[in-house]
């Protein structure tokens, strides 16, 4: 079963490290699994990929019972203790499990496939969430059906149909919702916990100027996100139309991630910058009784470093707060690279407007999806929330999705 073992105790690793290395396969069939012992890293190609792993990593990683916790899923193992000098004292591989012997005789098992899932090298070349980027024909030709409430709140194949949709387009809508604030909680908290905020667990909206915020005007308001002004933006974003008696009105949307992929692609030097300039974005409120002053800080458009992949963007003019967190030689490339994604977000063909009625709520990834709305006349409520992003995708993946 095992055909073309490799073990090697330390003598031969001495003996490896002043000759040169030899590639070693251990597959009789194929010449797919080999792998190589090198100073610094442990080389493995395997199903299709070449991985390097540093060896106090695969000390660290160790599930044995005494490492793991296979219980609490729970590392046991003290990293601090490891000798940051350590190199395998045997090794050997058969077509799916790696075997590491320490120099202590303890043993290390890893299954291939796991290491693939796990190695920097698998994870660069995943997404972390697989998306579907879209600009106003993309998304009308997906035809995304709205979910009917009574299946939203009943059915979980129907819960993931809708999670699924939303995590791919960053919006979904759920029809049939009486209108009124309390049925729209209770389907927001089918997916999620509410975040409350300065604005309450459920905020109620109208033109009344009851807030220092011009969300609360019937002007129009062009595409943003919201609460650019706290450290970490509002995940998710509800909106519900209670009534609107009057013309206009209508809600503007705009896929974030799909302009930036744009300007990523045609003009990478604003990319870069819009990715590394902080920015600081400021609500200061003293209307009424209500005084608040909140400072959010961090680039407009935010990548993983590991896969360069976007997972949030932060983009409202109206909150952004005075720029003096770049000097001045970086400041008018800085407005240059804003100008072009803004003028690529306002494109027309980029733009989705939906009027919203009583009954059909309205979810939004607000770390991706823009909305803004045109002005109006009338008496329009509008009721809404924001949910914690981490528990929408904790349901997300509860139910079997890569969130
Ligand atoms: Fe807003």
């Amino acid at each position: 079963m095992y055909a073309h073992l490799f073990s090697m105790n330390a003598h031969m690793w001495l003996l490896l490290k002043r000759t040169s290395f030899r590639w070693q396969h251990t597959a009789s069939q194929s010449m797919n699994n080999l792998w190589k012992l090198h100073e610094k890293c442990f080389e493995l190609h395997y199903d299709g990929l070449v991985m390097r792993f540093d060896y106090v990593w695969l000390r660290d990683h160790c599930r044995s019972a005494s490492c793991y916790n296979r219980k609490t899923n729970q590392r046991s193992l003290d990293t601090t203790k490891i000798d940051l000098k350590i190199r395998p004292s045997d090794i050997r591989m058969d077509n799916e499990t790696l075997f590491i012997t320490w120099p202590d005789q303890h043993v290390t098992q890893y299954r291939l496939s796991w290491l693939v899932e796990n190695s920097y090298e698998g994870q660069k070349q995943n997404a972390v969430q697989p998306r579907i980027l879209w600009d106003s024909e993309t998304y009308r030709n997906a035809k995304l059906p709205a979910v009917k409430r009574k299946d939203f709140m009943e059915c979980d194949e129907e819960l993931k149909t809708f999670l699924k949709n939303f995590l791919l387009y960053g919006i979904a809508f759920v029809e049939d919702v009486p209108p009124t604030i309390d049925a729209t909680e209770t389907v927001a908290q089918r997916i999620s916990l509410i975040r409350e905020t300065m604005y309450g667990r459920m905020w109620n909206f109208t033109s009344d100027f009851s807030r220092g915020d011009t969300a609360y005007t019937k002007h129009a308001l062009n595409c943003h996100t919201d609460t650019s002004y706290f450290q970490e933006p509002c995940g998710i974003q509800v909106f519900h139309c209670l009534r609107h008696e009057g013309t206009g009105g209508r809600t503007l949307l705009v896929d974030g991630f799909h302009s930036a992929e744009k300007i990523r692609k045609e003009s990478p030097e604003d990319f870069d910058l819009l990715c590394k300039v902080p920015i600081k974005h400021e609500y200061i409120e003293n209307v009424g009784g209500y005084h608040n002053h909140m400072i959010g800080i961090g680039p407009v458009l935010n990548v993983y470093p590991w896969n360069n992949e976007l997972y949030m963007i932060r983009y409202n003019n109206y909150d952004r707060a005075v720029i003096n967190t770049v000097s001045y030689e970086f400041v008018e490339k800085w407005y240059a690279a804003h100008q072009t994604l803004t003028a690529e977000l306002r494109k027309p063909e980029n733009e989705v407007w939906v009027k919203l009625k009583p009954g059909k709520v309205l979810f939004i990834d607000n770390w991706r999806v823009l909305h803004g709305r045109e002005s109006f006349t009338g008496l329009r409520q509008l009721c809404g929330c924001y949910l914690t992003r981490d528990d929408v995708l904790n349901t997300a993946r509860f139910l079997g999705l890569k969130a």
